[in-house]
Formats: structure tokens, sequence, C-alpha cells
């Protein structure tokens, strides 16, 4: 515990499968090539004291730890040093906040002078910064001499201010994580000339303004998170040079326009998601093209068009969201060519028409929600398929859908059967008081002479499952923020 040697994996196995006798002179080995006077550098030892005065929850930091870098007992568990060319020690990782390392201090501010530690490779703060209001501050000395590679401010809420354009003398960075802090002010645009970088999440924040469009000059960016902040303006065209990208997040934004037709070539795309933003409009012309894509998430956003049938040839799709965004006509049946597809949502749309028969044969769906729309017709499933599902089945809502009496028996799907009174009133007696009467959407009027009968209507005692039918819920619905 108190020793820490940075293994390898495969060098672990090795030693872990050596005989015994091994691991102890492997060990010894370690320790003696430690206890080589190779000491800190005098001014780079001071810089750790000063970042640990400003963050260490212990009182005295300097008395407890005067050799912070030697391995032993003594070592603290936050601090990872290495030998340099230069035979000295030199910190290479500092981490606060996630166990085993410790906590920072209540009154802890951000330490600028980790940018002047020449060897700093990691730097992890997580839920650091919670009392004492504090920016990221960048100073100019030393910062061109950093190597710095993964600088991590993760869930900090006392984390303020703007995120400095200075960050971009950060040469060597290739994974920058500011999330969960509250950051405001715009996204510099320099940032993105930081061309080592390979993952961006600056997610749970108070940004606004537009992206830059200097963004497609990460080339080799394969994870870009924004989500969660307050950023205007479209998407820029030049997301389309991000030819390595797999995770894209802009989900709760103020973003506008529609997507850019640039985006079909980022074909190592894994992951999109768009949720809760304005996006409007059209899809990408070359949305076929997204050939990686398992999670398409884009709920909530106000489209008011059909659905593309070109989904159903993104054959990598496990997951499909769509709901609350106005689309309009019916389910594409390509969307059964998914066969991959566990996840697909598309409530509260104004879709029309029938569910495709062939959405009986998605054998690995688990979860589909078609509630809240204007669907008709008898609903495709058959009883292995109702079973397979069970609650996570949602059509609820479609006044015009309705069950074949043969397939009904035990389900409880929210969909009346279709047909005669005589079961409909036998099978009423067993539905719960205040669910006798079919529910209906939008303003509809009910149809008196509608064929539906109200056994569906969830015995479930479950609350949440009974919301979906209080038409009062309905009403309090967040809607679109056209
Ligand atoms: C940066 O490193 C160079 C040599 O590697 C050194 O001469 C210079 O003083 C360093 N600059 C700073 C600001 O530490
Ligand atoms: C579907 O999923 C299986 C198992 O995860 C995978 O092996 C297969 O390649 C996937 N098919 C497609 C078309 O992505
Ligand atoms: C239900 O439908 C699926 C797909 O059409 C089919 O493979 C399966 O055999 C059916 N099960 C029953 C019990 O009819
Ligand atoms: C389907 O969507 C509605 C509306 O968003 C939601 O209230 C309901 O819980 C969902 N049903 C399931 C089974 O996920």
């Amino acid at each position: 515990m108190c020793c820490s040697f940075s293994l390898s994996l495969p060098q672990l196995l090795l030693l872990l499968s050596l005989p015994s006798i091994s691991l102890v002179s492997s060990t010894n080995q370690h320790a003696n090539k430690n206890l080589q006077p190779d000491n800190m550098d005098p001014s780079e030892l001071e810089t750790l004291f000063n970042i640990m005065d400003t963050m260490s929850s212990d009182q005295n930091w300097r008395l407890s730890y005067p050799d912070p870098c030697k391995p032993g007992c003594s070592a603290w568990p936050g601090i990872e040093c290495k030998t340099g060319n230069d035979n000295h020690l030199h910190v290479t990782r500092l981490d606060f906040g996630t166990l085993p390392n410790p906590t920072c201090k209540s009154t802890a501010t951000f330490p600028s002078q980790i940018f002047s530690l020449p060897y700093l490779r990691s730097v992890f703060f997580f839920h650091c910064f919670t009392h004492a209001k504090t920016t990221i501050s960048v100073s100019q000395k030393g910062v061109f001499n950093s190597s710095l590679q993964q600088l991590s401010l993760r869930s900090n809420p006392a984390l303020i201010g703007p995120i400095p354009p200075q960050m971009s003398l950060l040469k060597s960075l290739q994974i920058l994580t500011l999330s969960q802090n509250h950051l405001d002010g715009q996204i510099p645009a320099v940032i993105f000339s930081l061309s080592s970088l390979v993952r961006l999440d600056l997610s749970y924040n108070l940004l606004g303004g537009t992206i830059p469009y200097q963004l497609g000059n990460l080339r080799n960016l394969g994870g870009l998170d924004l989500s969660y902040n307050s950023l205007t303006g479209s998407i820029p065209d030049t997301i389309g040079q991000l030819g390595a990208l797999q995770k894209l997040d802009l989900s709760s934004n103020l973003i506008s326009g529609s997507i850019p037709d640039s985006i079909e070539k980022l074909n190592s795309l894994v992951f999109m998601a768009l949720s809760n933003n304005r996006l409007g409009g059209k899809f990408p012309k070359g949305l076929a093209k997204l050939g990686s894509l398992q999670y398409f998430i884009m709920d909530d956003n106000p489209m008011f068009i059909p659905l593309p049938a070109e989904f159903g040839v993104l054959q990598k799709l496990q997951e499909l969201r769509l709901a609350n965004s106005g689309y309009s006509g019916t389910i594409p049946t390509t969307f059964s060519q998914l066969t991959n597809l566990s996840t697909l949502s598309l409530q509260n749309n104004r879709l029309t028409g029938e569910i495709p028969v062939s959405f009986g044969s998605l054998t690995r769906i688990y979860h589909l929600n078609l509630s809240r729309n204007f669907l008709g017709g008898v609903v495709p499933f058959n009883s292995s398929f109702f079973k397979r599902l069970g609650r996570n089945l949602d059509l609820s809502g479609n006044p015009g859908l309705c069950l074949s009496p043969s397939e009904a028996y035990g389900v409880k799907i929210g969909v009346s059967v279709c047909g005669s009174k005589g079961t409909s009133s036998m099978k009423k007696s067993e539905a719960p008081s205040g669910f006798s009467k079919p529910f209906f959407l939008f303003g509809m009027e009910e149809d008196a002479s509608s064929s539906s009968s109200s056994i569906e209507v969830v015995e479930d005692k479950n609350e949440n499952e009974m919301e979906i039918f209080n038409l009062k819920d309905k009403v309090k619905d967040p809607k679109f923020r056209s």
C-alpha cells in the first residue's frame, strides 16, 4: 500500500506468474535503484510544497513528507514520481479526491503552479474546490516546458470563471476534462489548437456562446462532450473534419439549426447524443454513411419532419431515441432491419399509421416506447414478444391502437382490446377504479363509439406506471422549447 511501483498489466502478470523467489529479488532491485541519492531538484520540491500548501488537508505536509518522491512507507498516495534522464526524481502525477488518494482541504484553491512542474504528466482534482471560489489560472512562467498530458478537474462546485485561453500553451495535452464545475464564458477558440487532444470533456458547466469552428482542427479527437451547458448557434460544419471521433455528446444545450451534412464523414462515430436542443429542419443527407453508429440519442428537439427511412441502414444501431420531437408520418418499415436494436424510443411524437408488422422480429429489442402518438390498428406482436419486453413495452396514449383478443390475455401495456363489448365488460371489472375510461390525448375528442375497451389499463399498483395514464401529467410535461 505504501510503496507504489508502476507496473504495466503484462509486467504485473509476469511477476505474479513467477516463483516467489524472483518476486522478492525483483522487489529488491527496485528498492536498490531507488536507494540511490537521486533527490529532487530543490526548486521542483519547493513548487510541490507550495501546491500541497494550497491543496492538502494535511496541515504540515512539508514536515510530514520531506521526501515526497522517495519510495517507502512515508510516500504519500496522491503522488507518483519517476526518475528522469537527469537521474533526479520528478513528480509525474498528482491525484486528489478519488480513493485511495487524499481529499483536498475545504479551502483549497486552484494551484496554477502545477503548470510549472515540467515532468508532471497527469493531474486529477476531483471534488477539490468546494467552498473557496477559485478560477483556473495559467501563468506563462514554466508553462512552455509543461509536459502535462492529462488534466482532469471534475466535480468542483467552487471552480468558477472562464476557461483561460492560455491553456492552449499546454501543447502535450491529450485529455482535458473540465466536467461538472461552474465554469462560464465562451469556449476559447485557441483551445482547438491543442492538436494532440484525444478527449475533450467540458460537460456540466455554464459555458455559453457558440461552438468555435476551429473545433475542426482536432484531427486526433476521439471523444467530444460539451453536454449540459448553454451553448448556442449551430453545430459548425468543420465537425466533419474530426475523422477520429467516436463519441459526440452535445445534449442539453441551446444549439439550433440542423445537423450539418458534413457529419456524414464521421465514419468512426459510435455514439452521438444531441438531445434537448433546438435542432430542427432536416437530417443530414448522408445519414446512412454513419455506419459505425451504435447509439443515436436525439430526444427533445423541434424537428417536425417525417422520420427518415435511412436509419434502417445503420445496422449497428443498438439505441435509437427520437422522442418528443414532433415527428410525423408513419414509422418507416426499414426500422425493422435494425437487428441489433435494443432500445427504440419514439414516444411523444405525431406518428400515424400502424406499427410495422416486421417489428415483431426485432429479436434483441427489450425497450420499446411508442406511447403518445397517433398510431392505429392492431398491435402486431405475439405473446412471446409481450413476455420478453414486459414493462419495457409502452404503447399507451395511442387511441387508435388495439390488441387482438387472442394476444391480450394477461398483457398490461396500456392498450385496449379490439372488438367486442362482451369481452370488455367482463374484463372491466378487473380494472382498478379511476382507469375505466380510455385516455385521450392532444385535445382529441374521446370517441364514444370507439371499439376500445379498457382492460388495458395496467392493473399494476406501481405509481410510475400509473403516471403514464394521468392526463394531468401530460399537461405538465415540458414541451419543446421551440
Ligand atoms: C524550460 O526548459 C529549458 C531547457 O529544457 C530551460 O533552459 C528553461 O529555463 C525552462 N524554462 C522555464 C520557464 O522553466
Ligand atoms: C450485433 O451484435 C452482435 C453482438 O454484440 C455483434 O457481434 C454483431 O456484429 C452486431 N451486428 C452488427 C450488424 O453490428
Ligand atoms: C412470435 O413472433 C416471432 C417473430 O415473428 C416468432 O419468431 C415467434 O415464433 C412467435 N412466437 C409465438 C409464440 O408465436
Ligand atoms: C414511455 O415514454 C413516456 C413519455 O416520456 C414515459 O412517461 C414512460 O415512462 C415511458 N415508458 C417506458 C416503459 O419507458
